[in-house]
């Protein structure tokens, strides 16, 4: 299902416009779709024009590209090694800048210089692919974290306590201005979180992923059954 989403929006924004920009989520639910849109026995891969996709991410964690926890990491270890595309297309967070807040700042200006930003402009891209943590957070929005109502920059560093590190995330007016959003997830142990977001009362600190409310766009969950036992 996500997959056939994923290569329909982006042979349709190839075919009107000549690009398809997507900001990917991290974690473990998207494995199986880049690994499904990568693969050469699924009808995908051939559907997308990939030498026209350019691959950003939502957030990442505070460490090298070549880290185990690094999102750029499974991204390219599991989608973009296997597909037929340059350097160009992917478009990595600097997180192995030991600044994390210097990351964010530079990977700012690779938003304003791509997307062609004027001041105080925000990046529209065609999708972006969000999961949910059973926390309730989404990229690197995590609750109770400043950068929920984060209004001012496109992209932010946020220490999360748990994790005893920071993150560095792309912020809701980012997230919220993308022509598509598509929510991923999968698992029992997300059924509380997700009818809590969906049906519960609207508390971004506690729920950051009910922040993501696109503003011009649409806005799509594609929740598996476990996940969604409790809707
Ligand atoms: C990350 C992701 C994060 C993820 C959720 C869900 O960097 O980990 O961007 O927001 O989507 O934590 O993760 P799982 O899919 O592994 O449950």
């Amino acid at each position: 299902m996500a997959a056939g989403v994923f290569s329909n929006l982006a042979a349709d924004a190839v075919k009107a416009k000549g690009t398809f920009t997507v900001a990917l989520s991290g974690g473990s639910t998207p494995k199986e779709l880049y690994a499904l849109l990568a693969s050469d026995e699924a009808p995908f891969r051939e559907k997308v024009p990939w030498e026209n996709v350019h691959f950003f991410w939502g957030d990442e964690r505070h460490v090298p590209p070549d880290h185990p926890e690094s999102n750029y990491r499974m991204v390219h270890e599991v989608m973009l090694s296997k597909l037929p595309i340059s350097l160009e297309n992917a478009h990595p967070i600097e997180a192995e800048n030991p600044e994390a807040g210097r990351a964010a700042i530079d990977y700012e200006e690779v938003l304003k210089n791509f997307f062609h930003l004027g001041p105080g402009k925000i990046p529209r891209f065609d999708l972006v692919l969000l999961g949910l943590g059973a926390d309730g957070h989404t990229a690197s929005l995590f609750p109770g974290s400043e950068v929920i109502f984060n209004r001012k920059d496109l992209v932010a560093a946020t220490w999360v306590e748990k994790f005893d590190s920071y993150r560095i995330t792309l912020t809701p007016p980012v997230l919220n201005g993308a022509a598509h959003v598509i929510f991923l997830v999968s698992g029992e142990e997300k059924a509380e979180t997700v009818r809590e977001v969906l049906q519960g009362e609207h508390q971004p600190d506690r729920f950051p992923a009910q922040i993501v409310r696109p503003s011009d766009g649409t806005l799509l969950w594609l929740v598996d059954q476990e996940a969604a036992r409790l809707l």
